[in-house]
């Protein structure tokens, strides 16, 4: 049985014995105003952070989500467009997507606005989408890719970017590790299924945003997600996992590299009342402008007069490149 194989007997079995907190849930799943999730669906929460963010939402997109899981995010994102078929969810596992359809029926009884129409559940895996290429707004996964080994990382990212239209966006919300995770915890397919070894650090894992032709990578939240213990996992230290969320959006690099934007601004401290670095950034005197990690190092290395901040891991939109 191939690694794959064994990701998905585990989410069929997932499917029908709910595990709660199976990917470690920090806190609640987003919760919306007049949004009622039905109970199972929460129990089936097996995300590691959020893919909904209201500010990707505007203009009625089409959303494909990717490994539908219990369900919770295909709805969360159905509350938004509210139409039939806005929301594509697929998923390889038979037994999961009757779970989400089941949840779905429940969330229609909870919620006068919810029509089961509004998410199209369809087979599909995350290396063969079932829709056409540039056709889609939106692509969201929660705490799927990072099951993947790079080589299938890298097919399901080039997939992702095949279906997106021009300028479209993926949200993913993953874990990802502080140090490399040793093979033999890699090796390890169950630990992989349940969101634990599959883990890249940070750097690897943007890496393989910007090779699949990502030109800007925003990073919306990172914090610590759990800690696999030195005594239970085999280890010389312990080592931290935390959970990243993103959205990426499907525009061309620049010439000189990808615009990765975790948080960092740029304070011109000089005595004029601007100050302009004749490249498409302008800082008034005193005042912070977001800039992307490229534009902050470029800054920080000629520019005396500037003062970068360090990354607060939020970014969601404004500044410059
Ligand atoms: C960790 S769960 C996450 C579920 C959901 N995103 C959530 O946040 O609750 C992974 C999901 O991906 C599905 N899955 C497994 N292998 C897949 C593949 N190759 N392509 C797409 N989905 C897959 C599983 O059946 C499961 O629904």
């Amino acid at each position: 049985m191939s690694y794959l194989e064994s990701v998905a007997q585990f989410y069929s079995e997932v499917a029908e014995t709910p595990q709660v907190g199976l990917c470690c849930v920090q806190s609640s799943p987003l919760q919306l105003p007049g949004l009622n999730i039905p109970g199972k669906m929460q129990e089936m929460n097996y995300g590691c952070g959020t893919t909904v963010h209201a500010t990707e939402l505007a203009g009625n997109p089409t959303v494909l989500y990717v490994g539908v899981g219990g369900g919770l995010e295909a709805l969360q994102f159905a509350y938004f467009s509210r139409q039939p078929g806005a929301v594509i969810a697929v998923d390889p596992v038979e037994m999961m997507r009757e779970a989400a359809r089941q949840n779905l029926q429940m969330a229609a009884q909870e919620n006068d606005w919810f029509d089961p129409s509004f998410v199209e559940i369809r087979e599909g895996d995350a290396f063969h989408l079932p829709v056409a290429d540039a056709s889609v707004d939106v692509v969201a996964q929660n705490c799927l890719f990072n099951i993947f080994e790079p080589a299938d990382l890298a097919k399901a990212l080039q997939e992702v970017y095949r279906v997106l239209k021009p300028g479209g966006r993926l949200l993913m919300s993953d874990p990802i590790a502080t140090r490399p995770i040793p093979e033999h915890l890699q090796q390890d397919e169950r630990l992989r299924a349940m969101c634990l070894s599959g883990a890249l650090t940070y750097e690897r894992y943007v890496q393989h945003l910007v090779q699949a032709g990502f030109g800007q990578v925003e990073i919306r939240a990172r914090r610590p997600y759990r800690l696999l213990d030195r005594q239970s996992y085999g280890l010389e230290e312990h080592l931290l996992l935390e959970s990243l969320d993103s959205v990426s959006f499907k525009v061309s690099i620049p010439d000189d590299g990808a615009c990765i934007f975790t948080g960092k601004t740029a304070i011109y401290t000089g005595l004029e009342p601007f100050f302009d670095d004749q490249a498409g950034h302008v800082l008034q005197r005193g005042l912070p402008a977001a800039v992307c990690d490229k534009t902050a190092a470029k800054l920080a290395a000629t520019i005396p007069d500037v003062i970068v901040t360090s990354s607060t891991w939020h970014y969601d939109g404004g500044g410059c490149c």
